[in-house]
């Protein structure tokens, strides 16, 4: 050891990410990704892109996207914080909010990067413990001691899901902050999914920030966009003078924006995500696993009789990508993002020729 690298660091585990192939003809659904391609409005953009514009700094303030996002959601600009990715968002969340013995109150299972930025930034995780289903209650997170409430809604990497309702009538009576880490909310079946679709409520509620990603419904994980919303004005302030001026680069913030106009070509594309999550989860219930209802683009299964690991093993062996944690409540789970309607085919009699192999050899 160099004895450089300051103590709290000293053989730190960073967050462990999904493994990224190099090259082509994977099946990949281990990282949640959309399986479409971002709009068309962004092909157009990106081969008619007048490059010098590169020569100069993006807006400091995330715009064009902020603005757009302002004028989606009636949310005054100043109330909106544009990120490299929604990770970054929650990154300077901790970094701006906790103290290294502050509580943050988390389902056991939720996603696993909070306890990594708890770690590096400060803040320490107060598990509330899940059931058998992996449902957690609001009333458990409210009733425990702590500054702040921390989880994904949709859950991850359950699918789990609470309407906004409850989570505003939980929230607007709390005096801790309640920090929502939307990711998947676009996914849900709900018409208004979002805690950013109830404008008033959000507008007015003080003590809630909601976290987005462009990475899943967008089709725009390779670009990096993400977004904070919170009313409190001393939070927006600390975040704006915390982050780096230049945080987000002028090509993701035109993308971003494109992305978020083009309506019709979202809406088509969830609509196919969602009626192949529902088709995805009757026919692995047929084939024997035991799959999580999900509000979210991907599935929890955990499979009769068999060793998830090996399961996982097998499917790479055929080029096909699905996350497994080999975690003390995950290890006989996989998770299963929801891809192409081909793509899941191709799970699907992958996941048939294997386990007809085991029955075979009995
Ligand atoms: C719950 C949750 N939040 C945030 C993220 C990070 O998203 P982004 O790509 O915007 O950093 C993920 C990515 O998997 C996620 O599952």
């Amino acid at each position: 050891m160099s004895g450089f690298v300051r103590k709290k660091f000293q053989g730190f585990t960073g967050y462990v990410p999904g493994f990224q192939p190099p090259d082509s003809g994977w099946i990949k659904l281990n990282t949640n990704e959309n399986p479409f391609p971002p709009s068309p409005e962004i092909r157009k953009f990106l081969s008619s892109l007048d490059f010098s514009l590169l020569r100069k700094y993006p807006s400091p303030m995330g715009e064009p996207l902020r603005g757009t996002l302002s004028g989606k959601y009636s949310i005054p600009q100043e109330k909106i914080l544009i990120t490299n990715g929604s990770d970054e968002a929650l990154a300077l969340l901790f970094l701006a909010l906790f103290e290294e013995t502050d509580a943050i109150i988390c389902p056991s299972l939720t996603y696993s990067l909070y306890p990594v930025l708890s770690g590096i930034y400060g803040g320490k995780i107060r598990e509330i413990s899940v059931d058998g289903d992996f449902q957690f209650r609001l009333e458990d997170l409210e009733s425990a001691d702590g500054k702040a409430i921390l989880f994904a809604n949709p859950n991850a990497p359950t699918g789990t899901y609470f309407a906004p309702e409850e989570i505003f009538s939980m929230a607007e009576k709390s005096s801790k902050l309640w920090i929502i880490d939307e990711a998947y909310a676009d996914f849900a079946d709900e018409e208004k999914s979002s805690l950013l679709d109830y404008r008033e409520r959000i507008n007015s509620a003080k003590n809630i920030v909601v976290i987005r990603t462009f990475s899943k419904s967008y089709s725009l994980a390779g670009a990096r966009i993400g977004y904070l919303v919170s009313p409190d004005e001393e939070i927006m302030n600390a975040l704006y003078a915390l982050k780096d001026s230049y945080n987000e680069d002028y090509l993701s913030l035109v993308l971003g924006k494109l992305a978020l106009e083009d309506v019709s070509y979202f809406e088509n594309n969830i609509r196919i995500i969602k009626e192949q999550r529902i088709l995805m989860k009757s026919v692995l219930e047929k084939m024997g696993f035991h799959v999580f209802p999900s509000a979210a683009n991907f599935l929890l299964i955990r499979p009769h009789e068999m060793n998830a690991g090996s399961i996982m093993e097998k499917l790479k062996d055929k080029k096909i990508l699905v996350r497994h944690f080999n975690t003390r409540q995950l290890a006989d789970y996989l998770r299963i993002s929801i891809g192409s309607p081909e793509e899941n085919r191709g799970l699907l009699d992958a996941l048939e020729s294997i386990i007809s192999g085991i029955n075979d050899h009995g």
